[in-house]
């Protein structure tokens, strides 16, 4: 039996009218009977009572409604499995994304075509006011050995017992990946929307990026830099 049929035959059964069900399945009564008289043929017995008016479904016919509302709920168990498998495979770049240690990220990185698209997915988040109240900054290979001292410099500062082996690490922050950049917080002052909001809208910001980053094939991760608390560099390769 066609499929539609099988939605014929369960609406007559739930309406017990003819008219009532051709409505229900947004067909004429003709087309209706035409499909009854097709099921009865095909199963060679009569599934509903003779007569002009509808007087019920034949106990072969109400053999075939059981048969029928089984397989019409497993038709529909079948599609709600099919769309949730959809519904992940269009969001899988989102539900994979994991960070990537910058002990493993390699060469080449990103191409200043990469690091646009991933700025424009950025632009992209959600941002009350539009403030965009962040910043990105793209370190070339050669600003790397001078952001490097800068590093060092700021570890002195902070922790002035700082290890020759402490001293490294944070050198390492500005030269161990291929790309480099910090995403840095800038937040509006005196506007009507609160800063909260817009460390909301920039943590929003870098999602996207780093989304993008894999979207784009190039594993990322996000460390807060050691030169201050509002420099989240982020590195991929
Ligand atoms: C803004 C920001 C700063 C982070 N800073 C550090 C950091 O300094 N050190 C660190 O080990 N992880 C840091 N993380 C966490 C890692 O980048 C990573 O997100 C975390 O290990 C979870 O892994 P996942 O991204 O695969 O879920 C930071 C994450 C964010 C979003």
């Amino acid at each position: 039996m066609k499929q539609d049929h099988i939605s014929y035959l369960l609406a007559l059964h739930r309406e017990q009218d003819w008219a009532a069900a051709a409505i229900a399945c947004q067909i004429s009564q003709a087309q209706l009977k035409k499909a009854v008289a097709e099921a009865e043929r095909e199963y060679g017995c009569s599934l509903v009572k003779t007569g002009t008016v509808f007087r019920g479904f034949t106990t072969e016919g109400e053999k075939v409604v059981v048969w029928a509302q089984g397989l019409s709920e497993a038709i529909s168990t079948l599609k709600h499995v099919f769309a949730v498998s959809n519904s992940r495979k269009a969001i899988a770049p989102l539900l994979d994304r994991r960070s990537v240690s910058p002990k493993r990220l390699e060469a080449p990185g990103a191409d200043s075509q990469e690091i646009d698209l991933m700025i424009e997915a950025a632009l992209s988040a959600p941002d009350h006011g539009g403030l965009h109240p962040w910043r990105v900054l793209v370190f070339p290979a050669d600003s790397r050995a001078r952001l490097a001292d800068l590093f060092e410099q700021e570890k002195l500062r902070r922790d002035p017992l700082a290890s020759t082996e402490d001293l490294r690490r944070a050198r390492e922050h500005a030269t161990r990946s291929p790309t480099l950049l910090a995403f840095i917080m800038s937040p509006k002052l005196r506007m009507r929307v609160p800063e909260r909001e817009q460390w909301l809208a920039a943590g929003s910001a870098l999602g996207n990026l780093l989304n993008a980053a894999h979207q784009l094939g190039l594993p990322s991760c996000s460390a807060e830099s050691a030169a201050s608390t509002f420099y989240f560099v982020l590195n991929w390769g």
